[in-house]
Parts: structure tokens; sequence; C-alpha cells
């Protein structure tokens, strides 16, 4: 039996908008996580940050834990921690759906990508804004995530860097065409429509959403904007934007 994996039927959408929790409020994160089940959201972006891979720490594996106790959504986990290899188990048993590792933490990632399928999550491959692409393309057809950082990982907030657009369109090409083509800071109705057009199909979003009075409207305004840029760039798009926020 080779059932599809769930990165691939999420590839398939085109545009999916993946809430990250960084910018919730933590101190209502069930209520927060239950606006976005009720807005169509499909996947939770969870940034774990160690202090010493990035500049910020966030939360860590009892959160990851806890926040699997109170939705089905898929948790797409963002390690920015050193050695990676001796957390995975442990965010896969809290429930994690993928882990992604950081090319600037683990050099060479093929046995650590490999663990993390054999546990049974998607493994994905981040490249932090800075980091030439040259790092990554080895290792590209092992990750069913491949994740941009659009900002230097650590913070929400920051401004988008549009000149990762071209690692994007380059990982586009090379990835398999299963994987999903993540970028992660920045992105607004300003930002993702250029993402879009170079590629992406899995855009984390967190000032953007949370600030906004509606999450599920500004997902979906979100996704207009992305599929309005498809749409102008010549895209033929087989399901076009459905405005019931799906
Ligand atoms: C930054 C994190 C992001 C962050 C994005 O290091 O990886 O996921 O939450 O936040 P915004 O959308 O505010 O740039
Ligand atoms: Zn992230």
């Amino acid at each position: 039996m080779n059932s599809e994996s769930w990165t691939s039927r999420l590839s398939r959408e085109r545009v999916v908008v993946a809430p990250s929790l960084l910018a919730a409020d933590f101190a209502n994160l069930e209520s927060e996580i239950r606006k976005l089940e009720a807005g169509g959201a499909q996947v939770l972006h969870i940034d774990v940050m160690d202090g010493r891979l990035v500049p910020n720490i966030s939360f860590g594996v009892p959160v990851v834990s806890a926040i699997r106790k109170v939705t089905t959504l898929k948790l797409d986990v963002h390690l920015m921690i050193v050695e990676p290899e001796r957390y995975v188990e442990a965010f896969r048993a809290a429930g994690a759906d993928s882990l992604s590792i950081h090319i600037e933490a683990v050099p060479d990632p093929t046995e650590l990508l490999g663990k993390i399928r054999d546990l049974g999550a998607a493994p994905g491959l981040v490249l932090d804004c800075g980091t030439p692409i040259s790092a990554i393309l080895p290792y590209v057809e092992l990750a069913d995530i491949l994740l941009t950082m659009s900002v230097p990982a650590g913070f929400g907030g920051q401004a988008f860097h549009a000149e990762v657009l071209d690692s994007i369109r380059t990982l586009r090409r090379l990835a398999r065409p299963d994987a999903l083509i993540e970028i992660d800071g920045g992105i607004d109705v300003e930002t993702i429509g250029a993402a879009a057009v170079a590629g992406v199909n899995m855009f984390v979003s967190g000032t953007s959403v949370f600030r906004a009075s509606n999450y599920g409207d500004q997902m979906t305004i979100l996704k207009k904007a992305a599929f309005d840029a498809l749409a102008n760039n010549g895209e033929r798009l087989d399901a076009s934007f459905d405005t019931r926020n799906r």
C-alpha cells in the first residue's frame, strides 16, 4: 500500500497558508487554534528556537504536545536549534507531522532527513536567509519540504527579503514535483504574490494573520493575492480560487 503523503497532497493545492503560532496569543493558544481551524487552516507552523542557532528562545516539546492534544491540523515544526538529531524523536512523539532542520545546523543532513522519514514525519530542509543555495542543493531530493527563510531566522515581524526568490526558483526546478516549497518570513498581502510566482506553494504567515481581526478572512485575502498573481503571470490553475476559503 502506498498512500499519498500529506505534503504531496497539499502540494497539489498550489497555495497553502500556514499560520505561524509564534505570533499567536500564548496565553490562549487553544482558542487561537480554534479560530484558525474555523478560518480554514490546514497546517500550523510551529517555530522552535533554542537561543543558539538563532538568538531567540520560543518553546519546545511540551508545547507541541499540548497543541497536538487540541487539534488534528498538520503540525509543521520548524526546528531552529543546534543538534536537532538529539530532539527529532521527542518532537515526533509529541505529534509533529513534519520536522524541518536547518542546513546551518546540519551541514550534511542525509542521515537525519532519513531518520525523520523513518519516524513517520515529513522531512524538511531549511535554508536561512543569507546562506548560499549551494549548501542544500545536494540534498533537495531527500526532503518533502524545502523551506527558504525570507528573513533571518529568529524573529517574527521582520521585512521580506525579495532576493531569496532566486533561490525559490532554483528549488522549484530541482525539487521533487511533489515537494512543498515553503517560504517563511515577512509574508503579507504585498509579498505573497511574488513568492507564489517564484514557485512557493506553502506560505508561512505570522504577523499578517494574527494582527488581523479575523484570521480566516486574512488567510483568504492572502490566498486570493497569491492566486491573482499566478493568474496574472499566466499560470493555468486547475482549481480556481474558491472564496469558501478552501
Ligand atoms: C521566524 C519564524 C517565522 C515567523 C514568521 O524566524 O521562523 O515562522 O513566525 O513571522 P512573520 O510572518 O511575522 O514574518
Ligand atoms: Zn518558521
